[in-house]
């Protein structure tokens, strides 16, 4: 075979935000709006990366991909070069090879444009270079991907949008434990329901790449509230622990993780009982603890939230690292429109940029096709 094109999806988070990187639960879910990237092998040791989503045509040789060799890269080369380096440090042998990437993402918007970039890379050129893709396989992919963006794009992010991207599976959620990185799907019947998830992207992207980020700060401020209690990873805490932490800061963050954890098994709880209404009461906790405990929202997006439920919606969030990007509602099917509308009435009042919105369903995670 000499040619292969993965398709993998983007992801929102239905719930469990700043969980993973804490050793806590989430569960997000697959959306139809993917990236596609085909790799050609070649018959020397060169790279030729191109994106329709960036002019330029990025050429190198396997010899570049090091961590020294990423500095003369354009950050977005990063992420694509960045599986092919991982892949070599976990033993792949790979020939030189072309990609060409195509994506339906919006970029920074909170739907994981970074892990479905890696995702579609990692699973085109494994398949090219005949590695086994079965569930198992694909887990250990999804950690090559983690390492891709963390080690090498630079972003300190805690790898649920790999793991969703690569094993998500249509009309369920995948409850992921960062306890041991364990997966279990979980039915989530909203088309059954009468339900949708409206999704919109407040149009300030959020960052991930920055010491100076938002969210690397939240995750040093939990690092240090774990090492406070002698933990590796504060998801570890009990409730009880909370009171042993003397810095104001790092306990509200540890409450925040705490509290999500919670929220995410009885998030399971609601849906497997057909309780939207309990599980739009949940999704708005959450929203409330990580604008007040961790910090992580922004006016446009509480606005946006605020707005949903006040225009009929069960419940609303913002989705993923925060700091901008993107909020969803579970909103009855027949309200969307209405929902949609009333959030863009309300950011024309406050003199905010439009939003984009977009309706999503749990969708397929990754596939691939061979040429
Ligand atoms: C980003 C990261 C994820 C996760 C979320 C917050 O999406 O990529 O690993 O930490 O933020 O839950």
């Amino acid at each position: 075979m000499t040619s292969a094109t993965a398709r993998a999806p983007g992801r929102v988070n239905l719930i469990g935000d700043h969980t993973d990187y804490n050793g806590g639960l989430c569960l997000p879910f697959a959306i139809a709006p993917a990236t596609s990237t085909t790799a050609r092998s070649r018959g020397d040791d060169r790279l030729r990366i191109r994106s329709t989503a960036f002019p330029e045509v990025w050429s190198g040789h396997l010899a570049d991909l090091t961590l020294e060799g990423r500095e003369a890269m354009p950050d977005w080369v990063r992420y694509p070069a960045g599986v092919l380096w991982a892949a070599r440090e976990d033993g792949w042998l790979l020939p030189g090879v072309d990609l060409v990437i195509d994506s339906e993402l919006p970029l920074g918007a909170g739907l994981s444009s970074s892990a479905a970039l890696e995702c579609s890379v990692a699973l085109a050129v494994g398949t090219l270079v005949d590695r086994p893709l079965d569930p198992g396989s694909r887990h250990r992919l999804a950690e090559l991907c983690r390492r891709a963006e963390t080690e090498f794009a630079g972003a300190p992010t805690g790898g649920m949008d790999q793991l969703v991207s690569l094993l998500a599976k249509p009309d369920h959620a995948l409850l992921i434990d960062f306890t041991d990185t364990s997966v279990r799907p979980v039915p989530l019947a909203l088309r059954e329901a009468g339900l949708v998830v409206l999704v919109t992207d407040t149009g300030s992207a959020h960052q991930l790449v920055d010491a100076e980020s938002g969210y690397a700060q939240r995750r040093a401020e939990c690092e240090r509230a774990a090492a406070a209690l002698g933990l590796p990873r504060i998801g570890l805490a009990w409730p009880d622990d909370l009171s042993r932490l003397d810095d104001d800061v790092q306990q509200a963050r540890a409450r925040h993780v705490l509290s999500e954890n919670a929220r995410v098994e009885d998030t399971i709880t609601a849906v497997t009982a057909g309780d939207w209404e309990a599980v739009g009461r949940i999704l708005l906790s959450s929203h409330v603890s990580l604008r007040g405990d961790f910090a992580a929202s922004t006016p446009a997006l509480d606005l946006a939230v605020e707005t949903a439920v006040e225009a009929g919606a069960l419940g609303a969030r913002l989705t993923g690292g925060g700091f901008g990007g993107s909020t969803i509602a579970l909103v009855p099917e027949e309200r969307a429109s209405a929902v949609q509308t009333a959030i863009d009435t309300a950011f024309a009042a406050a003199g905010d940029p439009a939003p984009t919105h977009l309706v999503v369903l749990p969708s397929a995670g990754a596939s691939v096709r061979t040429t």
